[in-house]
């Protein structure tokens, strides 16, 4: 935090949030909120709500959410600093000079400079694309057939020949070597300092909110390396940007395409691929995931069709699964990349192939195959094991044979037989193999499912086979059931906090029984804490709390997410008040497990018993 806290709630609180969000969007009352078209996502129903009580925005679509100053970062692409002076600004409020700690302010004016930098390189290497000692990279960029739209759309430049072009141009600005070899675009050495790039078609990498943070520079023929990137900077983390998302981030599409390339993302978004995006050569990680997630449940894989590609498919499929993104895989032949197939077959022909892509474990059982000769009937058998232990990844009986329904189908191998073999399959795998999958977190154990589907079409020589699954089953079972309990427990704090926020007059009833303490989750202890003690004060202010949050994205929206959710779903039927008891009742006694389990002494142990089973009595009723 840059200000402090009361600095920011006093600039907050001043700024009406329905006034400023109805500078950007059309807004109509409904009930006690407004709702509008979302600014963050397209869509044609307006599913974006603000709240003049919570002072808070929310979509329901997106989960774009957040308070008046969030807005406007968002909207405005502005900085904390920088929504804060407008909105104070607009308040007439002084922001007081230098409230930050000195060390706070240094980093801050550290990226600025660095964000600074940035932009006047992309501009001077843009600038440079169309003079006379840039023809070549305009030549090139125009042979591979980028408009001139397309080059000013991702602000495509060139870097001289001459090997300290950019720097003398930054130095002539007023720049320190300190400060321009944190920018990761000069190569310093005692004989001096040169510029990293040259003679390069250049690639200004933008975050989401369209700030240059890096760069890749392309050879303009053969030469080696290809491509030539920015290094991790202050500004620039591989592993959490995606090319092309700050366009992708408003397309009207449902899924994003996912590529491999600079040259494929532009190339799709010239041909009205908009929603297109590139890992930029590193390995899809999961900060892409949940970056993803964010705008998109749905993928498909546009990776270039060579052994690469199809590894970097293999690799990223889990991870978009496990993030909860659905994934199919584009087939590319002939043709290597989408730039290439683009170019080639043009942009029908592509929007085909997206509409036939492939689902993902479809895709990865294509691929197993490719490892056995299917005409040897050994191999043809170890292919048909490896493709049961495949279907084991599914945890769910009935989405598993929906797959072995589309595999025996596509394979040609008899439905029961496959059924069988996966029965059995996970029976011979046993808690070794159990313990393997654990590290594939996500899929949880499918084994006592499998020993129940399997169960009607033994014989007794299967017999034994159920007895051995059955320690198999217990040992998987306990771990998924764990994992539901934790999930269980997450979503119930979940809830309570949100009925807190939604209903202040439910603090009465949980008094004695829930503390900000009993909310486990890191983040939510911290929201639970903060809406107590503001209860407690006679000052709960949603918006208010939000401010703790807003130099984290990720959390900000979240705890937006934590304080809009229940609105569809208050506390009037029967079934919510007892889904309220149930709830405060799981939350008491997770807390409980918990202490539990660190519990110092015997006497600490006797106090949780006591607890325990006091709640074993307790009800509350809302009436
Ligand atoms: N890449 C890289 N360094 C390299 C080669 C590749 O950083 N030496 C990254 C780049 O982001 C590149 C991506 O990996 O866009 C895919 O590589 P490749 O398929 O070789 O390049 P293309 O995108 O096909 O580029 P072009 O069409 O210009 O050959
Ligand atoms: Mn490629």
């Amino acid at each position: 935090m840059y200000y402090s806290d009361d600095v920011v709630e006093e600039v907050r609180s001043r700024n009406d949030i329905v006034d400023i969000v109805s500078g950007y969007v059309k807004l109509q009352k409904k009930g006690s909120s407004y709702f509008g078209l979302c600014p963050f996502h397209h869509e044609k129903s307006p599913s974006f709500s603000v709240s003049p009580n919570k002072q808070m925005y929310y979509c329901f679509g997106c989960g774009a959410g957040g308070n008046v100053i969030t807005f406007l970062m968002e909207y405005e692409n502005y900085t904390f600093p920088e929504a804060l002076k407008v909105l104070a600004d607009r308040a007439g409020i002084e922001l007081p000079k230098q409230e930050m700690s000195k060390e706070a302010r240094a980093q801050a004016d550290l990226k600025m400079t660095l964000l600074e930098i940035n932009k006047l390189a992309a501009n001077y290497f843009h600038h440079q694309l169309k003079q006379p000692q840039g023809s070549a990279g305009y030549e090139y960029l125009s042979k591979r057939c980028l408009s001139d739209d397309t080059i000013r759309h991702f602000g495509l430049g060139y870097s001289n020949k001459t090997s300290d072009d950019l720097y003398r141009y930054l130095k002539g600005k007023g720049y320190s070597d300190g400060i321009l070899k944190e920018s990761g675009l000069f190569t310093i050495s005692e004989r001096g300092t040169w510029d990293k790039f040259w003679n390069r078609v250049m690639f200004p990498i933008m975050d989401t909110n369209n700030r240059v943070i890096g760069f890749g520079g392309r050879v303009m023929g053969d030469g080696e390396p290809k491509y030539l990137n920015s290094p991790e900077t202050k500004l620039f983390d591989k592993s959490r940007n995606l090319y092309g998302l700050n366009f992708a981030r408003s397309t009207r599409e449902k899924y994003f395409l996912i590529c491999e390339g600079y040259m494929d993302v532009i190339a799709m978004h010239q041909a009205g691929f908009t929603n297109a995006v590139a890992s930029l050569g590193t390995a899809f990680t999961t900060q892409h995931a949940s970056l993803l997630k964010r705008y998109t449940g749905q993928v498909v894989l546009t990776y270039d069709s060579d052994d690469a590609g199809v590894k970097a498919a293999l690799r990223a499929i889990p991870i978009l699964k496990e993030a909860g993104i659905s994934c199919k895989v584009l087939n590319m032949k002939p043709y290597k990349d989408p730039d290439e197939f683009i170019k080639n077959q043009g942009a029908d022909a592509f929007r085909k192939r997206i509409e036939e892509a492939r689902n993902s474990f479809l895709f990865e059982i294509d691929v197993l195959k490719r490892g056995y000769d299917l005409e040897d009937p050994e191999q043809k058998t170890n292919f048909h094991t490896a493709v049961a232990k495949k279907l084991l990844e599914f945890p769910d009986a009935l989405e598993r044979d929906n797959y072995m329904q589309a595999v025996s189908r596509e394979q040609f191998i008899n439905y029961q037989d496959l059924k069988q073999l996966v029965s059995r399959t996970a029976a011979r795998l046993g808690p070794a193999w159990a313990e393997t999958r654990r590290s594939a977190a996500g899929y949880a154990d499918p084994a006592g499912e499998a020993s129940a589907s399997g169960a009607g079409d033994g014989g007794t020589r299967e017999g034994a086979f159920y007895e051995r699954r059955g320690s198999f089953g217990t040992d998987g079972g306990t771990r998924q059931r764990k994992r539901e309990k934790e999930d269980g427990a997450k979503q119930s704090q979940r809830l309570l906090l949100t009925w807190l926020i939604e209903d202040p007059r439910l603090f009465d009833k949980i008094r004695g029984i829930i503390t900000p303490d009993d909310f486990k989750e890191e983040l939510y202890h911290t929201v639970a804490q903060m809406v107590f003690d503001g209860h407690e004060s006679g000052n709960l202010s949603p918006a208010g709390i939000l401010n703790h949050f807003i130099n984290d994205e990720t959390q900000y929206k979240e705890v937006a997410a934590l304080f809009n959710a229940s609105l569809k779903d208050s506390l009037g039927s029967e079934e919510q008040k007892k889904a309220f008891s149930e709830t405060v009742i799981k939350v008491r006694k997770n807390s409980l497990d918990e202490a539990s389990r660190t519990a110092a002494d015997i006497g600490q142990l006797q106090e949780i018993i006591r607890a325990r089973s006091a709640l074993k009595t307790l009800h509350i009723s809302l009436d």
